[in-house]
């Protein structure tokens, strides 16, 4: 097995190799003066079952980089081409809300099978719609049961900031969430789940409403954990942690699997003043992330243990 891997996902993929005892591929990357990009496997590539990590976006570079790669690797003879995506960017554009709305998953199917992919190992994507999308076998790794572990482990080493035992309860911020919320109850061993209801009066802009009195009651002087497939604006996430302090909740922390963390969501999560905020590495962090209370879970042993049961196949 031979694995390439574009940025930001050099470190991760280089410790999946090491996990799989896999070789690793080297490519040679350049952008001309016109702004056109070149992406050349140089590793020799003929006959061999391929792995390549990569990211869809959010940046239109990156899908294009990925694309050209993926092109490059098939037209050079590559046996497969498996691809592990840990952050499927459009897998939000899974439906036509309006006349003649683009459903862009679609689209970036097609051109990933077009270009040459052959299998795809997908993290969290948003919705089943997005797997669904494939024509290619695709399979989905659930990061819960890590980001789960990891909030565990933190109370055992910060006794005195406790945001879970039993009597947390677990938030998701809007319907979508709920089972979500409910599987990482029964993860973390809890059980009360309180579902909020979100609103979204343009694209990027969150409105949670106000709690009912009776989930203002199961939230009172309780630690609370919020959790999402995503932080992008950070809107949703701290609209609702908002509510829950309204509601006098004792500590809140926020699970997510994908840090996206675009415009406003540096400022909105130190506003927002939580006590944790757990995050896997499906995307590169910017630097001042870094100051707000974060911990980051690496998906190496979740992904490495996939394409190894894919690989087997
Ligand atoms: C929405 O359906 C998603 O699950 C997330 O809640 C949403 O994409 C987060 O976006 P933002 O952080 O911009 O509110």
């Amino acid at each position: 097995m031979l694995l390439f891997a574009l940025p930001p996902h050099e470190r991760l993929a280089r410790a999946i190799a090491r996990a799989l005892h896999a070789r690793f591929g080297r490519i040679e990357r350049r952008v001309f003066s016109d702004g056109e990009r070149y992406v050349r496997p140089v590793t020799p590539v003929r006959d061999e079952r391929v792995v390549v990590i990569a990211n869809t976006g959010p940046e239109s570079d990156v899908l294009l980089d990925f694309l050209i790669l993926l092109h490059a690797l098939r037209s050079s003879g590559a046996r497969s081409v498996m691809l592990v995506i840990p952050y499927l960017a459009y897998a939000r554009q899974d439906r036509s809300d309006q006349p003649q709305a683009p459903v862009t998953i679609n689209l970036l199917a097609r051109l990933l099978e077009a270009a040459g992919a052959t299998s795809a190992v997908l993290v969290d994507p948003h919705s089943p719609v997005a797997a669904r999308s494939f024509r290619i076998p695709v399979r989905v790794v659930d990061p819960l049961p890590v980001l789960a572990h990891a909030i565990v482990q933190h109370q055992m080493l910060n006794k005195k900031h406790r945001v879970l035992n039993k009597t947390s309860v677990i938030v998701a911020p809007d319907a979508g969430a709920r089972h979500r919320a409910q599987r990482l109850a029964s993860l973390l061993g809890t059980r009360d789940v309180v579902v909020l209801r979100k609103g979204r009066p343009r694209p990027n802009v969150a409105r949670v409403a106000a709690l009912t009195s009776a989930d203002r009651r199961r939230i009172a002087s309780r630690p609370a954990i919020l959790v999402d497939d995503m932080i992008d604006t950070a809107g949703t996430i701290t609209a609702a942690a908002q509510r829950l302090r309204e509601a006098g909740a004792s500590h809140i922390a926020i699970i997510a699997t994908h840090a996206v963390l675009s415009g406003p969501a540096l400022a909105r999560l130190r506003r927002a003043r939580v006590d944790h905020i757990i995050v896997s590495d499906s995307l590169a962090l910017p630097p001042r992330a870094h100051r707000l209370p974060l911990r980051v879970v690496s998906l190496t042993t979740a992904l490495a243990a996939e394409i190894r049961t894919v690989h087997r196949k």
